[in-house]
């Protein structure tokens, strides 16, 4: 048996710890003896005492029994055990629990939670081409005045409980932005700043739905969003994406049969529809004679590389019908946790209640920093650099993909965001999903399927290629490997 001393503090604790580590990984099982403390003490060129003394601090803490004569044993049932379960036990452990008495929300939210889980289980391997989508591009330059910022505001202006609303010169940055840029109709008093996007559909869930409502979500769509309104207890209804976006004569016309309808109308997620004027002001009319509301996502519209801006739903509404959520997660970085919501006047004061119960307020020195990042101009480089950056890498991959599959596939969603799709057209590849994922991955390959963005998923192969976090060079010889991935299937 290998005990090894971590040459922190006195010997004795040393021995204690590396023991109790031994015990609670389940390298020393329950009844086993521990070595005679003249032997190990030999073993560890350490005094017998030392030894007597560890050992005697397993004892104190109940992990061992026994000593003069009989030797030393570990317990039939560890301490941990006794309490909550040891660390190295713990798929042994639950196994023999009942499984705990939850809510139905909290089982809804479980499932979605192993879902994800089991799509993530590649996440450590180490892939050598990694399309995954979500991560982004971490720029040294903006990086450097954002920690310098962070120093110079780090005062005691920002120790305190601070407005649960947000940070006033934040939220009056954000409202400027959004009307100069997203054609939004807002001004800093209908601004609430959340802890990302997800943050405001979880307050926003818990704002409508109490009974069983039903919320109208897109197919394919973003399945965060479905999670939270489902385990928040909605009824989900579905409705088709076109290239056009949401199909909004499928709308239910019975007045009250929706209290609220998720939609991305800037650069629909996944499939990067853009929602046509027409749709946007039948949804409108449609959420004003169904007394719905609307929740404008507008992800990543930062990004755009083509054709003009399109103004936010947000912009059109003049019957408060629209709950604006934007982020920071793609712009800045997902590890910020800054959004934020712009709110009918009507719905400010409820949102702020319900969000004080969560957790009160965002951090009120990165919201600080935020603001002044933008108020000093550094925001609107950052985000033309990114531009650039990402639109080398949009090109890079498009054409890549263009020439090494031609027609086999079909792009979508090309023209905005940091993501587009594909889906092949050969109908064989789906029924072999599962092992193309596993042999991409198994080679090296990050690549991520579409189909858990659907409630029924098509009968064609889609994938989702992220390009925020690739590196420009990574691009060719990551097609090129699952160019051979895929041709392997067909083959085969
Ligand atoms: C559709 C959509 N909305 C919102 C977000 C951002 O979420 P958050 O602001 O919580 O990081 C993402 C991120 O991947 C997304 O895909």
């Amino acid at each position: 048996m290998l005990i090894e001393l971590d040459g922190h503090g006195p010997l004795y604790l040393q021995l204690y710890r590396a023991v109790k580590a031994l015990i609670l990984s389940g390298v020393l099982s329950e009844g086993q003896k521990l070595p005679p403390t003249r032997q190990l003490a030999k073993q560890l060129s350490v005094s017998r005492n030392v030894v007597m003394l560890g050992y005697d601090q397993l004892k104190a803490e109940g992990y061992v029994v026994g000593g003069f004569g009989s030797g030393t044993r570990v317990v039939e049932l560890l301490p941990e055990d006794r309490v909550h379960g040891s660390i190295g036990r713990e798929a042994k452990q639950t196994e023999s629990f009942e499984p705990a008495p939850i809510s139905e929300q909290a089982e809804i939210a479980l499932g979605y939670w192993r879902e994800r889980a089991k799509l993530n289980q590649d996440q450590h391997r180490s892939l050598r081409y990694d399309f995954r989508y979500g991560d982004i591009e971490v720029d040294t330059q903006s990086i450097k005045i954002w920690k310098q910022l962070s120093s110079r505001l780090f005062t005691k202006s920002v120790h305190q409980y601070a407005d649960p609303q947000g940070d006033w010169l934040l939220r009056d940055k954000v409202a400027e932005h959004l009307n100069q840029l997203r054609g939004c109709h807002c001004s800093a008093g209908q601004i609430a700043i959340v802890n990302g996007s997800q943050q405001a559909l979880d307050i926003i869930a818990r704002l409508f739905i109490a009974n069983s409502e039903t919320v109208i979500v897109e197919e394919p769509g973003y399945q965060a969003a479905r999670a939270v309104f489902q385990a928040a207890g909605a009824k989900i209804h579905s409705i088709a994406v076109d290239q056009d976006g949401m199909q909004t004569e499928k709308l239910p016309v019975r007045p009250g049969s929706a209290r609220l309808a998720y939609v991305t109308p800037s650069h629909q997620f996944p499939t990067g529809a853009i929602l046509s004027l027409a749709r946007r002001l039948a949804l409108l009319e449609w959420a004003a004679q169904s007394q719905a509301y609307i929740i404008e996502d507008d992800y990543d519209s930062e990004f755009r590389f083509e054709g003009r801006p399109i103004s936010a739903l947000q912009g059109l509404d003049y019957r408060g019908r629209t709950l604006y959520v934007g982020t920071f997660s793609k712009v800045l970085f997902p590890a910020l946790r800054i959004g934020y919501v712009v709110l009918p006047p009507n719905l400010v004061e409820p949102f702020i209640a319900l969000r004080w119960h969560a957790d009160r307020h965002t951090n009120t020195h990165q919201q600080r920093v935020l603001a002044e990042f933008i108020a000093q101009g550094h925001y609107e480089r950052h985000l033309r650099r990114m531009r650039k950056r990402y639109e080398g890498r949009r090109q890079r991959l498009i054409t890549l993909l263009e020439t090494h599959f031609g027609t086999a596939l079909e792009l979508q969603g090309t023209n905005a965001g940091l993501h587009l799709m594909v889906q092949f057209k050969d109908r064989i590849l789906k029924t072999k999903e599962a092992e193309i994922l596993k042999a991409a991955s198994a080679a090296g390959l990050g690549i991520y399927p579409a189909s858990p963005l659907y409630q029924t998923p098509p009968d064609r192969l889609g994938l989702l290629f992220g390009y925020g976090a690739i590196d420009e060079s990574e691009i060719e010889p990551g097609i090129l490997l699952l160019k051979q991935v895929i041709e392997s299937f067909q083959q085969a």
